[in-house]
């Protein structure tokens, strides 16, 4: 059984200009302890998406789908949702300095959230926590619970983001642009990081990206998504190797890479259709440079090909 699945999820805002559609009928399928990219342009859905799995949706949203569920366990259930929002699925959110307590020392914190979760006393706790900090490649254990997050580096933060992600022994980890805020170093050591918590604690994580480098460093299997759709799907080798959609294709060609020198890299040009009374058919049609008459009518279903690859695009 896969640890999670997801089927036709949509998801909505009540908007004062109307009903926002920010994720239209979103199938995932997770297999435990892989690494699994969600990646896309801003505003395409992602963030929402990994909210929506923690049941973290605001009231103004609403989220339908026909099946959610964790190892079998069926989350559109209210009362499950109790059980397993950050105790088996955690989320690191897209900026640490801003999530972080600036009034609680990094002890405090990661303090509050083992009590909360195994009831510990305090010296078991202060020793969870130093396993924890240690696991996320802070060394000097001892010093960083005393300090207070302005006092970290911004690597650091976010190691601890991960540290209070894991605390309640989640299963799954969906990290929201871990490294975005941080410079190209320390972003490799966060992507190691993440890679080795994944094969010590069998952790499964979904990788929240715009960055189509970072999966191909991280990834196992990916899915982009467009306007809030999954235009493709596939492991990550395949799609580097063989990217079916225009969009894809679009992305790859916008992307940097060995032995492109000189050349331009290539831009899709427009922007991402609105939410709120979206137009027939291919979400993509008016910035694709493949489109025909049928993409302006009918909106393509996500269609499996060889190799565990899916495409939503009537060229296939
Ligand atoms: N509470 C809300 N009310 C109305 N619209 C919202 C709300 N939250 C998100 N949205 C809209 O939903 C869309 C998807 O947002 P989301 O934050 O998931 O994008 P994203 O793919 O994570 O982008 P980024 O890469 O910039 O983080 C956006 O157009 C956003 O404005
Ligand atoms: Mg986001």
């Amino acid at each position: 059984m896969s640890l999670l699945e997801v089927r036709d999820l949509s998801i909505s805002f009540s908007t004062s200009h109307g009903l926002f559609r920010a994720v239209n009928g979103v199938n995932l399928t997770i297999e435990r302890g892989e690494i699994f990219g969600l990646v896309g342009e801003t505003g395409c859905g992602k963030t929402v998406t990994g909210l929506a799995l923690m049941g973290l949706i605001s009231s103004t949203g609403r989220v339908t789908a026909s099946r959610l569920s964790l190892d079998g366990l069926n989350l559109l259930s209210t009362r499950n949702w109790q059980n397993v929002r950050g105790r088996r699925i955690s989320m690191i959110f897209q900026d640490p300095a801003a999530c972080l307590n600036p009034t609680f020392t990094i002890g405090q914190q990661l303090s509050h959230v083992i009590r909360y979760h195994f009831h510990l006393d305090s010296a078991a706790t202060h020793h969870r926590a130093v396993e924890l900090l240690n696991d996320v490649g802070l060394s000097d254990a001892a010093h960083t619970l005393r300090t207070y997050p302005h006092q970290l580096s911004g690597g650091m933060q976010q190691r601890v983001m991960i540290a209070l992600a894991l605390a309640s022994g989640a299963e799954l980890l969906i990290a929201d642009e871990p490294t975005t805020a941080l410079d190209v170093t320390i972003q490799s050591q966060i992507l190691r990081l993440l890679k080795s918590l994944r094969d010590k604690h069998t952790l499964t994580i979904i990788l929240i990206t715009h960055d189509l480098g970072v999966v191909a460093h991280t990834c196992d299997r990916v899915a982009v998504l467009y306007a809030g759709s999954v235009a493709e799907t596939s492991s990550t080798v395949d799609l580097f190797r063989n990217p079916k959609h225009p969009y894809t294709q679009g992305l790859l060609g916008a992307m940097p890479r060995h032995g492109t020198r000189g050349k331009p890299l290539l831009a899709i040009e427009g922007s991402l259709p609105s939410g709120i009374n979206p137009s027939v058919g291919c979400p993509f049609a008016a910035r694709c440079p493949l489109v025909m008459k049928i993409c302006r009518t009918d909106n393509p279903t996500l269609t499996p090909t060889e190799n565990a690859h899916a495409i939503a695009c009537h060229l296939y």
